[in-house]
Order: C-alpha cells, then structure tokens, then sequence
C-alpha cells in the first residue's frame, strides 16, 4: 500500500486525528492520483469528474450499499449474525428515494417534493426565525456559549416539525438518527449492530405513528401525504418508514454540520466574519453558499459501476464502488480561484457540488440554505462582537459527516 493509500484507509477508519483535517489529502488525490484505486473502490477528486458521475445515473447506480465492491468487502467481514443485521439495515436503507435508481427514483422522488411545497418552505423559515432567536436568547444566559447547541437542536427541531413528530419526541429522534449515523462508512461491526437496533426501534416508531394518523384522517402534514400515497398504491408500508427514515437523517446531520463547522469557519476568519456583520441580511445567502462549498457536510457520495467505464484514463469494471470526493471537488482550483480561502464575496459559488447534482440533488436544499442564512445571519446581527475561545478544536462523527464536538465562544454582549 503507497503512503497516500496509508493516509486514505486512516482517513476511512474515522480516527479523531486522521478526520481532523482531510483537505491535504484531497488535494494530494487530486494533483496527482485524480482518479485513485483504494482497497475495494475507486476514488474520484475532480470536480468535472465527479459531476459527469453525478449526471450519469444509467452507468452509476445509487444502489451502492447493497451492490458493489466495498459493500462485498464490509459483508464479507462480518459473522454470521452480523450478515443478517447488515442485510436488513441495507435492506431497508435501499428503499430510501437516495439510494434507488430509475423508475423507482423518480416515483419516490415525487412523492417526496410534496414535502416542500412553497407554503410549508415559508412556514419553516417563519419557525426558523423565531427558533433561532430563542435558542440564541437562552444560551447568551451562559457566559461561555457552546454553539453546537444551535447547530443541533435548530435542524432537529425543523425536521421534526416537517415530519409532524411531537416536541416531546425530538430527543428519541435524534438518538436513532445518532445512532445510525455512526454506522456511515460502516466498516466498524459495532455501529453496525446498534444501528440495526435503531431501525428497529425506529420503525416500530413510525409504524404506530402512521396507525394513529390513519385513526385520524384529513391531516395535511407529510405523514398525511405519504399515506394518501400509500392508499394510491404508489408506495409501500416499508417505503413510507423509509421515506420518514430518510427525511429525518439527510434532514438534520448534515444541516448541523453546516451551521456548527460554517460558525467556526466564520469566527476564526475575523475578515470574513466582519463583512458578515456589516450587513447580515445582505450578505448572509453569499455566505451561505460560499460555507456549503468550503465546509462541504456531507464529503463524498457513493456510487457503483453497472458497467465498464473510463474516468480520466482509468479503467473501472462493472460493480466496483466509486466514491464522489465532494470535498475535493470544491475546492479544484480548476473552478474556484484560490479555493482553500473562505471568501464570501466569491461570485461563483454556487457551483459547488455540495448539495449534489443530477437526478439525485438535494431535496431539502431550500430548508438547509433558509436554516444557515437564518442562522448566520442572526448570529452576526444580534452579536458581532462573539469571540472564540480556542481555534484547537475537536472533530468527531466520522470522515464523511465530520462534526465538531463542542464549538464554545463568548457573546461578549455590549
Ligand atoms: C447542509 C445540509 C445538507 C447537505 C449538505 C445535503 C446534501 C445532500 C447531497 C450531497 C445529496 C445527494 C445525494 C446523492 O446524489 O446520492 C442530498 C440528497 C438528498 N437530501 Fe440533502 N443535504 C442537506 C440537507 C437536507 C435536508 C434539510 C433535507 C430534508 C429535509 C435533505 C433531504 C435530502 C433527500 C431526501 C435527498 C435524496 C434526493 C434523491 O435521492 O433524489 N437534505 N443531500
């Protein structure tokens, strides 16, 4: 194994050092190994690469957890009660509208948009608001603010409210979805067995939650229009415990991401953070944008090969496991200038692949920008003067939805 294949495999591990700082790594991958074999899947750096994959779904199926090479090499290190429990966990997240191809995405695909019609979109930013400033208002109580507070419960607190899930419930969620989470990447046996008992759990959850919807009729909620959808037969009880599954999951992780590492970002870039304050409302959907493709949540997507293909003069066979390196991809300084710099004046931003591309772009990409404007933009209104307290901060999660531990500042109110 080179060195660089080293760094690679330490990076897929999720160690707390090695996920701490990944951006030398991509850019190593991507100067001089674009298009890299690493163990059991291929790794792609370039953003005109990764987006030509992206636009491609006939040739790279979305299916990647069940098929390809990487999920044979992670099931074949599992015994056998472990096999059972990756089977069902993959199972069932191969119902998810993220991981289906074809037919099959565009059917669940548009039952999904009925999630974010424009008047629920205006309905969250309106509770967004108001979310924000009471979070804000109850932790400037403290005298030192740990921020991740904001860039957990704000996301949570939005998606449950989309989902029509009670406040009272809120910490469940987020324990499943924790729990599951840990699972990404899903080299490890022992993540792997606790989010086999969260689905579980989590569906046994949604299942009485759609029985008390059904003994209740005429809402308007998600739940209602999931279920006026299961009654047209467009879509199975499995499916809509999936779909509820997938809303949950893509909806608050990778929004706290963006909050939590987009803050740190801002405060320790002071030059950055002042334009920010000089106009908030301004200035705010720049950053926004500009955070998304610098920050980039999620760090890669997966994709299998369901036939031979060439990318950048590489042969990859039918069923091997390619991984999009979004990460790097924003920051190829064949789109962005200087890419490694924050800079919210930056006009082209918006190019970033953060939230995707192609058939699979992101669908709660409206709720994820409102929640980052809402919250940078109220943050650097109503306190401009907030400090960090150390730059030496801790990353935690794992390589593909790097998370801070703990983002404390002072408000230093005036
Ligand atoms: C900063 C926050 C977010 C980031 C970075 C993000 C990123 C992404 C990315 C990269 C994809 C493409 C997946 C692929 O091609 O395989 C995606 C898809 C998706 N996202 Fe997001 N997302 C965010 C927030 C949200 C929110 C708030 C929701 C829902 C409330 C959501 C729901 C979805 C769904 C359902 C898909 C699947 C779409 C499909 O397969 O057609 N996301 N997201």
């Amino acid at each position: 194994m080179s060195e660089l294949e080293g760094r690679f495999a330490d990076l897929m591990t999720s160690r707390p050092a090695a996920i701490a700082d990944p951006w030398p790594l991509w850019r190593e991958l991507r100067e001089t190994a674009p298009v890299l074999e690493l163990g059991p899947a291929f790794a792609v750096t370039r953003h005109a690469d990764v987006k030509a994959i992206l636009r491609d779904p006939a040739r790279f199926s979305s299916d990647s957890n069940r098929r390809g090479t990487r999920a044979a090499e992670l099931r074949s290190r599992l015994d056998e009660e472990q096999r059972r429990a990756f089977d069902e966990v993959y199972d069932f997240q191969g119902r998810f509208v993220v991981a289906t191809d074809g037919e099959a995405h565009d059917r669940l695909r548009r039952i999904a948009h009925r999630a974010f019609t424009p008047r629920r979109i205006a309905e969250l930013e309106a509770a967004a608001d108001r979310y924000v400033d009471e979070l804000v208002d109850e932790l400037a109580q403290e005298p030192v603010v740990d921020l991740m507070q904001l860039a957990y419960r704000l996301p949570l607190m939005l998606i449950a409210d989309l989902l029509g899930v009670p406040h009272a419930d809120r910490s469940l969620i987020k324990g499943w979805s924790d729990r599951w989470g840990r699972n990404r990447g899903g080299a490890e046996t022992g993540p792997l067995m606790d989010a086999h008992t969260a689905m579980v759990e989590f569906r046994a959850y949604v299942e009485a939650m759609i029985a008390d919807h059904r003994r209740t009729p005429g809402q308007t909620d998600l739940v209602g229009a999931l279920l006026g959808a299961e009654q047209d037969e467009r879509m199975s009880a499995v499916e809509i415990a999936g779909m509820f599954f997938v809303l949950l999951f893509a909806g608050h992780e990778t929004t706290t991401n963006l909050i939590g590492t987009g803050l740190f970002e801002l405060l320790r870039n002071r030059d950055q953070w002042a334009k920010l304050c000089a106009d908030p409302a301004g200035v705010s959907p720049a950053a926004t944008e500009e955070l998304l493709r610098y920050v980039t949540p999620v760090q890669w997507l997966n994709r299998v090969a369901t036939e031979p293909v060439e990318i950048a003069g590489t042969a990859i066979p039918e069923g091997a496991t390619v991984l999009l390196l979004l990460a790097s991809a924003n920051r190829d300084p064949e789109v962005f200038a200087s890419p490694g710099t924050l800079d919210l004046s930056r006009t082209d931003a918006g190019r970033h692949v953060a939230l995707g591309f192609g058939p699979h772009f992101c669908l709660g990409a409206s709720l994820a920008r409102l929640e980052g404007r809402i919250a940078f933009r109220t943050l650097a209104a109503r306190f401009p003067e907030t400090e960090l307290i150390t730059d030496a901060i801790t990353v935690e999660g794992n390589a593909k939805l790097r998370r801070l531990q703990a983002l404390e500042v002072t408000f230093q109110v005036c």
